[in-house]
C-alpha cells in the first residue's frame, strides 16, 4: 500500500482513536483515518479544541464520523475516567494510536501525580491508559496498538534508577529524548507479551520524521502558522516535513494489512521525511531485561496492572 492509496483505503465499521488529536501529527492521523470512512475517536484535554478539530475535519471530509474523548495523560484519575467512559459508547476498538506527547521542557514539571512531566505524559499515561482500554481492543479481532516513538529515541539511554529526572541538572531534551525510548521499549514489550499470549491484538510502533507546524497545510478553523514561521521554516523543509506527511508512518501502521506486529515504521529519506517504511530498532529499544523491568516499574507508578494478555476474547 502506497501512501497516495491511503484515502481509498476503506475502514468503514471500524474505530480508531488517537490521543492528542486536537493539533499537530494527531490531527492529521485522525483527519487521515476519518477519511477511510472509520469512525474516529480523538481524545481532546479542553472542548474548545475538541470542537475545532472536529469542524477542521468536517470541512474537507464532511461525512466523517467523529467522537471525542476528555483525556489528560498527566492526570491519573482522568486516564482512568476516559477508559471507563470509552467503554460506555465504543463496543469496538480496532486500533489506537498512542501519539499524544509533551515536547522537551526547560525546567522540571510533575503531573497532578507528582510524576516528572514528560516521562510521566508520554509513558506512564499512556502506558496506563493503553492497559485500561485493553480489554475493548482485545475484543476486537486483528485490532492494533500503534505507539509513536520518535528517531530521538535512537540516541536515548534509559536509566532504571532515574526514569523520572530527579537528579540535578534537570535536562530537558534528554529527558524527553528517554521518555520516547521508554514508549519505544514498551511497545516492543507489549508485542512480545502478546505473541507470547497468542492474542489477536498487534502492537506497531512508528515514527514521524522531524515534523514542524509551519510546513503543514492550513485546516480551518484550526490555528495557522505565522507568516514568519512559515519562511524561518522554509529551509527545514530539506530535512523536515509537514505533519500531514509527519501522520503517513502511523497510519500505515494502523490500516496496512501487510504492516504487523513488533514493526516499526517512519520516513524513508534520513529517517526524516518521506514514505513510510519499515526501520530496524536499535539493540536498546529492543532490550527485554530493560523492557521486564521498565514493565514492573510502570504498573508500580501507576497503580495499573496491565490484564492477562492470553486469551483471546473476540466480538
Ligand atoms: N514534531 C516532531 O518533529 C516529532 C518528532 C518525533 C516524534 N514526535 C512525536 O509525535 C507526537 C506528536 O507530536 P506533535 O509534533 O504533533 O506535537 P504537538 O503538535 O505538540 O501535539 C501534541 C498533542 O499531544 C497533546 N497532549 C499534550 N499533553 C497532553 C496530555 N497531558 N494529555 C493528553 N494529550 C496531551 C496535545 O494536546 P493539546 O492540543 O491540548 O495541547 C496535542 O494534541 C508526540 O508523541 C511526539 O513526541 C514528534
Amino acid at each position: 500500500m502506497r501512501r497516495h492509496e491511503l484515502p481509498r483505503t476503506h475502514a468503514a465499521g471500524r474505530t480508531y482513536l488517537v490521543t492528542g488529536s486536537t493539533s499537530g501529527i494527531g490531527y492529521f492521523i485522525a483527519e487521515q483515518l476519518a477519511r477511510t470512512g472509520a469512525h474516529v475517536i480523538l481524545t481532546a484535554r479542553t472542548a474548545g479544541k475538541a470542537e475545532l478539530a472536529q469542524r477542521a475535519i468536517r470541512h474537507s471530509w464532511p461525512q466523517a464520523q467523529l467522537s471525542t474523548l476528555s483525556l489528560d495523560l498527566a492526570d491519573l484519575s482522568s486516564v482512568r475516567a476516559a477508559a471507563g467512559h470509552l467503554a460506555t459508547f465504543a463496543d469496538r476498538l480496532d486500533g489506537v494510536v498512542l501519539n499524544a506527547g509533551v515536547l522537551a521542557q526547560q525546567t522540571r514539571r510533575e503531573t497532578v501525580d507528582g510524576h516528572e512531566l514528560v516521562y510521566g505524559t508520554n509513558h506512564l499515561g499512556h502506558f496506563a491508559f493503553a492497559a485500561q482500554i485493553y480489554p475493548l481492543l482485545q475484543n476486537t479481532l486483528d485490532s492494533r496498538i500503534v505507539t509513536m516513538s520518535s528517531y530521538a529515541a535512537r540516541w536515548a539511554t534509559l536509566d532504571l534508577t532515574d526514569l523520572e529526572s530527579s537528579r540535578a541538572p534537570y535536562r530537558g531534551f534528554a529527558t524527553y529524548k528517554r521518555s520516547k525510548l521508554a514508549q519505544t521499549i514498551f511497545a516492543f514489550e507489549l508485542d512480545r507479551r502478546l505473541r507470547r499470549g497468542q492474542s489477536s491484538v498487534s502492537s506497531l510502533l512508528a515514527h514521524p520524521g522531524g515534523a514542524l507546524d509551519a510546513l503543514s497545510p492550513k485546516r480551518p478553523p484550526m490555528p495557522v502558522a505565522t507568516t514568519a514561521q512559515v519562511l524561518r521554516a522554509r529551509p527545514l523543509s530539506l530535512i523536515a516535513q509537514g505533519k500531514d506527511k509527519a501522520a503517513w508512518s502511523a497510519v500505515r501502521a494502523v490500516l496496512d494489512p501487510q504492516a504487523h506486529g513488533g514493526q516499526l515504521w517512519g520516513p524513508r529519506f534520513l529517517r526524516s521525511k518521506g514514505e513510510p517504511r519499515q526501520e530496524r530498532p536499535t539493540a536498546a529499544m529492543t532490550d527485554r531485561v530493560v523492557a521486564e523491568q521498565l514493565w514492573q516499574l510502570s504498573e508500580d507508578a501507576t497503580g495499573v496492572k496491565w490484564p492477562s494478555l492470553s486469551q483471546p476474547r473476540r466480538l
